[in-house]
């Protein structure tokens, strides 16, 4: 590495010389991932403490400033070091999908960045993709705080967020301010995440979602129609057949209209999945995204939360992490089954490692996407995943990831010869 690429790792891990230094060889080696785990991982052994949102609100508050100063010499040199450890370019991910091209198959899920404000950096962080949102038509506050919680021990997190967002008409104009190069071009695909305003009718629902799409469409890759969230009343309705069929076609008359994608809940029947992917199939959908946070609270054991002195058993909202890998593998599985091979499935909800996330892609997983797990292992997660996906193409004797996409191969921690 020059000597200026370590310099801005330095700059910007805040770390002095030999940051990181004292890490295992590997992906977790580099200034960003010695920082995480010095100072923002011992934040996330325990339930208490940081509150989760305050620390996310800060991180994506200096993120915003770098995305927007980018090209400021120290920014610029500080994210080509950040890029230069986490990003992992590798022909062999590549795979081009309703018309938009993956440098790699792990994305940011949608609710971290939810206004869209380090939309221009997501790649440095080593993202292939990164859904911003979920994006209303209007602004929302959300539910009251506290409203999102950490189970370390599970490595899981509860959250009632509640869509709390700037509105459509905001986002646009913060993805405008940071100067996106224009879609084909960006290093990271950019998805957006619609869902329906709290206020508005399940009856009005269509038109509140056009109207979104209608302001953000000119800057999305793909849109997402985001029907399964828990913690807006009503909405998981929306992923009744009928409605969706209304909702669906509503939204696709609209001129400029991106590919379209739908987000499922964990927590549907299989009949429910079963029509999901009919429709997906006779209306010509881009791909379905499988899985949302969980209403079940997934075997896990009770406990009284602290910011809250009520038991787990009795707080609402959605879980996410760890303890939904296997229910969201589950579904995926069935989707496969019902849509076939033609159909782009995203794979999300408990994956953490390069070896769940082979498990999604082996299962039909085109793409995957992770939100707790990285926030658990840090930023080295992205190449970790990389780095394994290619080690484990080389074991099965596969070329490209495509080839692994439903391939129903095991991961294999030993060469096949
Ligand atoms: C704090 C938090 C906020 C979320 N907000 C959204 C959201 O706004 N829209 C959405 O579609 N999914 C949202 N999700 C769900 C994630 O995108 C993802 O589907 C789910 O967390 C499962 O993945 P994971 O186990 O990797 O976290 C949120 C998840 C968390 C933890």
């Amino acid at each position: 590495m020059d000597d200026d690429a370590t310099t801005a790792r330095q700059a910007f891990a805040g770390g002095g010389p030999g940051a990181g230094g004292s890490l295992q060889a590997g992906a977790g080696s580099g200034a960003v991932a010695g920082f995480y785990r010095r100072m923002v991982e011992p934040l996330l052994r325990t339930d208490e403490g940081v509150d989760a949102e305050q620390l996310s609100r800060l991180t994506l508050m200096g993120l915003s400033q770098v995305s927007l100063r980018r090209d400021w010499p120290l920014v610029e040199g500080a994210l080509a070091g950040l890029g230069a450890e986490l990003q992992r370019r590798n022909p062999r991910l590549q795979q081009t999908l309703f018309g938009c091209r993956f440098a790699n198959p792990v994305g940011l899920a949608a609710g971290f960045d939810k206004n869209g404000v380090a939309a221009a950096i997501w790649h440095c962080f080593g993202f292939g993709f990164a859904e911003l949102g979920t994006i209303t038509a209007q602004p929302q506050q959300g539910n009251p705080r506290p409203r999102l919680f950490r189970l370390a021990a599970e490595r899981a997190a509860l959250n009632r967020m509640g869509f709390n967002n700037l509105g459509a008409m905001a986002v646009r104009r913060i993805l405008e301010r940071q100067a996106l190069p224009p879609s084909g071009q960006r290093s990271a695909v950019l998805g957006i995440n619609l869902g329906k305003s709290r206020e508005v009718s399940l009856e009005l629902a269509p038109d509140d979602y056009a109207s979104s799409l209608e302001v953000l469409a000119p800057l999305a890759d793909y849109a997402v129609i985001n029907v399964s969230s828990p913690n807006t009343p009503g909405l998981r309705e929306l992923q009744q057949e009928t409605q969706l069929r209304r909702l669906v076609e509503r939204l696709r008359r609209l001129p400029g209209c991106p590919p379209l994608l739908v987000k499922i809940a964990p927590d549907l029947e299989d009949d429910a999945i079963d029509a999901i992917a009919r429709l997906a199939y006779q209306e010509g959908l881009a791909g379905v995204i499988a899985v949302n946070t969980s209403q079940d609270r997934l075997g896990l054991a009770d406990r009284t939360l602290g910011a809250t002195g009520r038991p787990l058993a009795e707080e609402s909202g959605g879980l996410s992490g760890r303890p939904l890998r296997h229910r969201a593998l589950a579904v995926l599985r069935r989707l496969r089954a019902m849509a076939g091979p033609s159909l782009p499935l995203i794979g999300v909800g408990g994956i953490d490692s390069a070896e769940s996330a082979w498990e999604r892609i082996s299962a039909g997983a085109s793409l995957v996407q992770v939100y707790t797990g990285w926030i658990y292992e840090g930023p080295e997660l992205v190449p970790d995943v990389l780095e394994g996906l290619i080690t484990q193409l080389d074991r099965q004797g596969l070329a490209t990831i495509g080839e692994a996409v439903g391939s129903g191969l095991p991961w294999r921690s030993t060469s096949v010869n």
